[in-house]
């Protein structure tokens, strides 16, 4: 039996031209970004997260979500002032929530795209309802409480979706914490294995590690990138800096954190000891698990 969150979710990926929508959202998205120019990575990276150490969407989706849930409880009780202020507040909110989202959403693919776009849809139209709501407000009310409440509706489905990419498809949760990797000592290969100023991946009990010497040093830090699980070790690496092959994620090798984003979340680092010709995993060096 599908649950109500399957069935809603089917909905939207039946819906027709998914694909061509998406193409072209991206196209806008990618345009406005070449059209910022120089400053356009770094927009990018301040949309994403990358300065916060978080996503920064599910932070600004709040905003709208719950300046809106004010508004009809305000609307409800006949607080029509408040119930207009609180729509302000929340259309701002959703300016930022887009397009931090969108940042998100362009570099996905297959079934998260189609869905992201359906969520794209749905949340416009949403503030497209709750704009129209707020100029119509003290001329027609009526129309203008329609209006939000159905854009309520909307955003109320909206937010399933983002809830289904994020909790269940895994759009901006962190792919590479170290809550499963060893605490104790593990031997994960000759020094001589490891080119000098390149990169090995390894096996630690299960856990993929990406190894780089530099001489007699090696760094550690987690093979699958953070963002969306990319593999580091088919990545180029360019002094002490590694990018990630998706999307274009840079590490520093010595402590993993984050030269460039999109990834919201540094690499985990371990600790690295050289006995002889054997090099030993010595633990975590960060935490970025609970
Ligand atoms: S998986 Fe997206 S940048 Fe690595």
């Amino acid at each position: 039996m599908t649950t109500i969150s399957e069935q809603l979710v089917g909905a939207a990926l039946a819906t027709p031209n998914l694909d061509e929508a998406a193409d072209a959202l991206a196209g806008a998205v990618n345009g406005a970004y070449a059209a910022v120019g120089p400053p356009g990575p770094r927009l990018k990276d301040l949309l994403s997260g990358t300065w916060l150490g978080h996503p920064l969407h599910p932070a600004l989706t709040d905003v709208p979500v719950g300046a809106w849930t004010v508004a009809l409880a305000l609307d409800v009780l006949g607080e029509r002032r408040g119930a207009k202020i609180a729509i302000g507040i929340g259309l701002l909110g959703a300016a930022g929530a887009a397009a931090s989202g969108l940042t998100d959403w362009v570099v996905t693919f297959g079934k998260r795209r189609q869905l992201g776009v359906a969520h794209a849809a749905v949340n416009g139209t949403a503030t497209l309802l709750y704009a129209s709501s707020y100029l119509l407000r003290g001329r027609a009310d009526t129309l203008a409480i329609g209006l939000s409440t159905i854009g309520y509706g909307l955003v109320s489905l909206g937010a399933l979706y983002g809830g289904v990419l994020s909790l269940d498809w895994q759009i901006g949760v962190n792919h590479a914490h170290n809550t499963d990797a060893p605490d104790d000592e593990v031997d994960v290969g000759a020094l001589s294995d490891i080119p000098d100023g390149g990169m090995k991946r390894v096996d630690a009990k299960g856990y993929p590690v990406l190894l780089v010497r530099r001489g007699g040093d090696v760094y550690a830090i987690a093979a699958l990138c953070a963002h969306a699980g990319g593999p580091l070790d088919e990545g180029t690496l360019d002094g002490d800096v590694v990018r990630c092959p998706w999307h274009g994620s840079q590490f520093c090798v010595r402590d993993g954190s984050i030269v460039n984003g999109p990834s919201a979340f540094p690499q985990p680092a371990f600790n690295v000891r050289i006995s002889g010709e054997r090099v030993l995993l010595a633990g975590p060096a960060t935490s970025s698990g609970p």
